[in-house]
């Protein structure tokens, strides 16, 4: 049924030239006329995961120039993303010189926001990501030999005794502990998640939910061939850290003044800045996703405090009737709570795929004054593999 009203009402889009000049976006621009409805050669994957937003995966976030778009059309002062996630909002506000403010459940997505809108002394973090690969480098070569070096890097941690295999372990574990010698040591974590993430004993084809460590060869499905188990995660590492250095420099060259402030925090009850005249988010979809989960491996191996229970709407619960009245609440109670801190007539965009209906204005203290439809993958001409979403435009009241 939404998908039916959506596609008939975006029909008409369907073969004209989506919207890619986005400097072109003005207070003036119609939202009617918006069509978002992007093909992968309109907006490859390049574009989408331009500089610091391809720092790390995280499943589930929004692409960046969808916010540029409404942030050129609001022109806000100060904007708030309750499920900051992997940090797009803060990213693209900042890269605008708005002012903005994040909050996530998990620390782990705080972390990676974070460190894509810090400042950086290019010089210094270039010495420092070399300099750390480097001293990894010369005890990977006592590993095998040095039974003392070899005993500084055992783990009681059993989730990754299970998902990595032993060389791989003792490079990450070794990794973690020189990061506390660094001033960026953030970053550092993030690259070491990155790389932990690849080097986990999984097949090439199921990074995102695999069930069980993948320790023989096997059959490939992504690369028509015979592949093997990953043994090591030095190589990782060393490719992630000249890529997170080409990401950060690549983003020094457009960052500007603009604050950004990333709470650790439950949205339903975060202290925050009065003032802001913006909500862009997109909140977790119901029953999809379990956040913290999703990124294990750094949890794990930084040691830090899982949140989970806070979630809303995490996959474990599913989607039935009590999961859906829990989730509503959980989401009413965080716009509730937001608007306190919103200017009069604050927006509150807001993206989401509607299909149960879910999302309601008035029961958060909102009216919905606008709403923009778009077909979400949209990888080739035809319209198969339909994925819907919509902006909702909410006004407090
Ligand atoms: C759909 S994701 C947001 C992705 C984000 N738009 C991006 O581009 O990266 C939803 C986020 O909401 C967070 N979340 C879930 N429950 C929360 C809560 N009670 N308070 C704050 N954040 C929460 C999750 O940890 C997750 O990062």
């Amino acid at each position: 049924m939404y998908d039916n009203v959506i596609a008939q009402k975006i029909a008409k889009q369907y073969n004209q030239q989506p919207l890619t000049d986005f400097a072109s976006v003005k207070p003036e621009t119609d939202i009617e006329t918006l069509n978002l409805n992007w093909r992968e050669s309109d907006l490859p994957e390049y574009k989408r995961t331009k500089h610091v937003h391809r720092l790390h995966p995280y499943l589930g976030k929004f692409i960046p120039q969808l916010v540029e778009i409404f942030l050129r059309k609001y022109k806000p002062t100060l904007v708030y993303d309750p499920f900051a996630g992997s940090g797009t909002t803060l990213v693209e506000a900042n890269a605008l010189g708005i002012d903005s403010v994040g909050t996530d459940i998990s620390i782990f997505n705080v972390l990676l926001s974070r460190v894509k809108t810090a400042d950086y002394n290019i010089p210094l973090l270039e010495r420092e990501i070399h300099d750390i690969l480097r001293r990894l480098d010369a005890y990977k070569s006592k590993f095998s030999k040095d039974q003392k070096v070899n005993k500084l890097f055992l783990t009681k941690s059993e989730y990754i005794q299970k998902w990595f295999a032993p060389n791989a372990q003792k490079e990450l574990l070794c990794y973690s502990r020189l990061i506390k010698d660094y001033t960026y040591q953030d970053l550092l974590k993030v690259i070491l998640s990155r790389s932990a993430r690849s080097a986990r004993l999984v097949t090439h084809y199921d990074l995102d939910f695999p069930k069980e460590p993948q320790t023989k060869p096997y059959q490939c499905y992504k690369h028509q061939r015979t592949c093997q188990p990953v043994e090591e995660a030095y190589k990782f590492l060393s490719r992630y850290t000249i890529d997170t250095l080409d990401r950060v420099k690549e983003f020094s060259k457009i960052k500007t003044k603009a604050k950004v402030i990333v709470n650790h925090a439950d949205s339903r009850e975060v202290e925050l800045p009065m003032g802001i005249d913006m909500v862009f988010t997109s909140p977790p979809y119901i029953g999809l996703i379990d956040y913290h989960e999703q990124h294990k491996y750094a949890y794990e191996l930084l040691g830090l405090k899982n949140n989970e229970k806070r979630e809303i709407g995490p996959a474990k619960n599913g989607q039935s009737q009590q999961a859906k009245q829990d989730y509503i609440k959980g989401i009413n109670d965080v716009f509730l709570h937001t608007r306190k801190f919103m200017t009069p007539k604050g927006l509150a965009l807001i993206v989401v795929n509607d299909k149960y209906g879910l999302y309601k204005a008035e029961d958060a203290g909102f009216k919905e004054i606008g709403r923009v439809e778009r077909h979400v993958n949209r990888r080739t001409g035809r319209r198969g593999g339909a994925f819907y979403e919509s902006i909702l435009i909410w006004q407090k009241i």
